[in-house]
């Protein structure tokens, strides 16, 4: 594990970030204002119109033409000037990598994510169902339109085949424990999900530990039990050896 210093940049980027969020937020009155401005601009057609990402997107920046105000500028992503995808994402890359593909230990690669599960973390995140760090102070700001161009966005971008160097004695135990667990039952065959199933084919070894340690924890608990009562039945050599698997995947 050597990426150091670029994830030092990008703790130091996510402590400025919410240190600017909460200075824009001192007191409770402001803090409101800017939630109620950030609740009025998915109104009416972006919300209606959601399912298509070109029209959200369009809906998106009228929205927030029409509802600039200073009040709304603390948020990391949507600031004064309309909402862009292609801007938003340049944030999500430092720490999620080029086109969603990351290079950095324990954050998740989000290409060829389905863009139904990258939706629902986002609003888990939001909403405090999950938490984490680095990532919850990015999802507190963004909207239902927002979330949803952004998961389009990712869902479309390609998995590259990661570098990770996987020991053809672990793949096979991982193999006969997916097998044996009925992973793919949920996870569909080669593990590349659908709709709110998660795509973990291909995903970072050491992401696929953690998320799989911390459901078996009960650290991660958004998965509506299905996850923790898979995951209780997990040794740790299991839980390595099924991520050596499907960490392989392509
Ligand atoms: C400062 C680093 C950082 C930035 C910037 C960041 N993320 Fe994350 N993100 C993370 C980490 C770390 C996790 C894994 C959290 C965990 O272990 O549960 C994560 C998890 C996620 C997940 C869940 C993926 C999965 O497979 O469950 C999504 C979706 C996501 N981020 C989207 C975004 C988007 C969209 C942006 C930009 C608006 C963004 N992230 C910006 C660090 C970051
Ligand atoms: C009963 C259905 C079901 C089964 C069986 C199942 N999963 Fe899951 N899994 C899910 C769901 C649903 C989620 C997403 C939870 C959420 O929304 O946060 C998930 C999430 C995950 C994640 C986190 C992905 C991410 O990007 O954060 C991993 C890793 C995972 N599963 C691996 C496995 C493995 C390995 C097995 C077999 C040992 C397995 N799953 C069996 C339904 C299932």
């Amino acid at each position: 594990m050597k990426p150091q210093p670029s994830l030092t940049v990008c703790l130091a980027f996510a402590l400025a970030l919410s240190a600017h969020a909460s200075s824009g937020n001192q007191s409770p009155a402001s803090d409101k204002a800017r939630r109620s401005v950030a609740a009025v601009q998915p109104a009416a057609p972006a919300t209606a119109q959601a399912q298509a990402v070109g029209e959200t997107h369009a809906a998106v920046q009228v929205a927030q033409q029409d509802g600039a105000q200073p009040a709304a500028q603390s948020s990391a992503t949507a600031a004064s000037e309309p909402f862009s995808v292609e801007k938003a994402v340049q944030t999500c890359n430092t720490c999620h990598g080029p086109d969603g593909n990351s290079a950095l230990p324990e954050t998740p690669s989000l290409a060829g994510q389905t863009a139904r599960y990258i939706y629902l973390q986002l609003k888990d995140f939001k909403e405090k169902r999950r938490e984490n760090p680095l990532m919850s102070p990015m999802a507190a700001n963004l909207d239902k339109p927002q979330m949803l161009a952004l998961a389009q966005y990712y869902a479309e971008k390609k998995l590259k085949p990661n570098d990770f160097k996987a020991d053809a004695g672990k793949i096979k135990h991982g193999k006969a424990k997916a097998d044996e667990v009925l992973c793919t039952m949920c996870h569909l065959g080669g593990f590349m999900g659908q709709n709110e199933i998660p795509r973990v084919a291909g995903q970072r070894y050491d992401y696929i530990v953690k998320q799989l340690k911390d459901f078996r924890a009960m650290k991660r608990t958004n998965d509506a039990g299905n996850m923790t009562s898979v995951s209780k039945t997990l040794k740790d050599e299991d839980i390595e050896a099924l991520a050596h698997y499907i960490t392989n995947i392509n």
